[in-house]
C-alpha cells in the first residue's frame, strides 16, 4: 500500500445503488458530502427506495447530490457516457444477480449480468480514466471453509453459477490490476448482511419468498408464512444448526464508505472480508428476532438442504487494519432495526 491523496470528496457511481447495500450505501455517502450518480436499470429495485434516501438524507448539512440514471450497466457506451458527463471519481459496483438457486437455473443471466456487465462497467471506466473501483464480492468464494475464522488468504472454492461469477469477476480485476498499474481495486467480499436503516424507512424489500433467514423470520412474524424451517439441527456447531457471520447493512455501507477513503492507497487489486467476526446460529437468530417482535417466532427443525455449510464466520482484521473500520452493531440491533422495517412496511417499498 502507498498512501497516496485519498478520496474524500467528490463524485461516486454506485451501480446497483437502488438496492438492498447500494441504497444504504448511497445514504452513507451521500451524509459524508459525496455526490452519488446511481446505475441500475430496477430489475430488482424500486424507485421508491432512491426517493427514501432523498427522504432520510434531507436536512443533513453538507450532504452530497443525487442522481439516479435507469441504465444497464451491460450497455458500455451509456456507462461511458455517464462516468464522463458526471465526472465521477470512483465507482462502487453493487449491481448483479444474488441468488443461489435461480442461478443454478438460469447460469447464462449469472454469467451475463455479472461477469458481462462487470467487464462492460471496466471498458467504459478504462475509456474514461476512471480505474478506482470498489467490488461486492462475497463469503460465497470461500465455498466450505477449511479454517474458521476464515481470513483472505484461504482456498476459494465455489459450488453454484452465482459463486462462480464472484470468483471470476475478482480474477478478472486481479488481471486488469495486474494489466496496468494505474487501477486501484478493493473487492469487498460481504458476510451475510441485515438489518435496516434506523430510521425504519429503507429495508431490504425481497421480490416473492425471501431465501434469506432474517426477512423470512420477520415474515413469519408478520403472519404471512407460518413457522420458519429451521435446516438441521445435528451440525458440529454451538446448538446444532447452521452458524454464519451476520452483518448490519449500515456497518456494511460505513465498510464501503472507507473502503472509498482507502481506495486511493491501493497498488492493484485488494480483496477484503466485510464481517464482524463472529458467528450466529440460526437459533440464535430467531431468538434475537423474537425479542425484536416481542413474542416467540415459531419455528421447526426438518432435513439438512443439500449445499449448506455447517459454519463459517470471518476474521476481518484485515479490513480493519486497511480501512480503519469494524463493523460495530449487534445482532440484536439488526433484529430491531430489520423488525421496525418489516413492521412499518410489510409490503416493502409497495407499502
Ligand atoms: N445481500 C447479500 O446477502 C449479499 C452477500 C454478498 C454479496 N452480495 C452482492 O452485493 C451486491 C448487492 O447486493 P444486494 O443485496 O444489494 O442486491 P440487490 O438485488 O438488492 O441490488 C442489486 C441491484 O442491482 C440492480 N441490477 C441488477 N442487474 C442490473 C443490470 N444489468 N444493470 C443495472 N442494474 C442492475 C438491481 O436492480 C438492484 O438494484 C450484489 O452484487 C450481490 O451479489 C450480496
Amino acid at each position: 500500500m502507498c498512501h497516496a491523496a485519498s478520496v474524500t470528496s467528490g463524485t461516486i457511481l454506485c451501480t446497483g445503488g437502488a438496492g438492498y447495500i447500494g441504497s444504504h450505501t448511497t445514504v452513507e455517502l451521500l451524509s459524508a458530502g459525496w455526490d452519488v450518480v446511481v446505475v441500475d436499470d430496477f430489475s430488482n429495485a424500486s424507485p421508491v427506495a432512491l426517493d427514501r434516501v432523498r427522504e432520510v438524507t434531507a436536512g443533513i448539512a453538507g450532504a452530497g447530490r443525487l442522481s439516479s440514471h435507469r441504465v444497464d450497466i451491460r450497455d458500455e457506451d451509456a456507462v461511458a457516457e455517464i462516468l464522463a458527463d458526471d465526472g465521477v471519481d470512483a465507482v462502487v459496483h453493487f449491481a448483479g444477480l444474488k441468488a443461489v438457486g435461480e442461478s443454478v437455473a438460469m447460469p447464462l443471466n449469472y454469467y451475463s449480468v455479472n461477469v458481462g456487465g462487470s467487464v462492460a462497467l471496466l471498458r467504459a471506466m478504462d475509456r474514461t480514466g476512471v480505474r478506482r473501483l470498489v467490488f461486492s464480492s462475497s463469503c460465497t468464494v470461500y465455498g466450505d471453509p477449511e479454517r474458521i475464522p476464515v481470513d483472505e488468504q484461504a482456498e476459494r472454492h465455489v459450488s453454484n453459477p452465482y459463486g462462480r461469477t464472484k470468483l471470476m469477476i475478482e480474477d478478472i480485476l486481479s488481471d486488469v490490476a495486474a494489466s496496468d498499474d494505474r487501477w486501484q481495486i478493493l473487492a469487498l467480499r460481504y458476510f451475510n448482511p441485515v438489518g435496516a436503516h434506523a430510521s425504519g424507512r429503507m429495508g431490504e424489500d425481497p421480490d416473492g419468498i425471501p431465501n434469506n433467514l432474517m426477512p423470512y423470520t420477520m415474515q413469519v412474524a408478520t403472519g404471512r408464512h407460518p413457522f420458519v424451517r429451521v435446516f438441521g439441527d445435528d451440525y458440529p456447531t454451538k446448538d446444532g444448526t447452521g452458524v454464519r457471520d451476520y452483518i448490519h447493512v449500515v456497518d456494511l455501507a460505513e465498510g464501503h464508505l472507507a473502503a472509498l477513503r482507502a481506495v486511493d492507497g491501493v497498488k492493484g487489486m485488494l480483496a477484503l472480508n466485510l464481517g464482524t467476526g463472529t458467528g450466529s446460529s440460526v437459533l440464535e437468530v430467531i431468538a434475537a428476532a423474537s425479542k425484536a417482535v416481542g413474542q416467540d417466532i415459531p419455528y421447526q427443525i426438518v432435513d439438512r438442504r443439500p449445499g449448506d455449510i455447517a459454519a463459517t464466520w470471518c476474521d476481518p482484521s484485515l479490513a480493519e487494519r486497511t480501512l480503519g473500520w469494524r463493523a460495530e452493531r449487534t445482532l440484536d440491533q439488526m433484529a430491531e432495526d430489520h423488525w421496525r422495517w418489516q413492521r412499518d412496511n410489510p409490503a416493502g417499498y409497495r407499502s
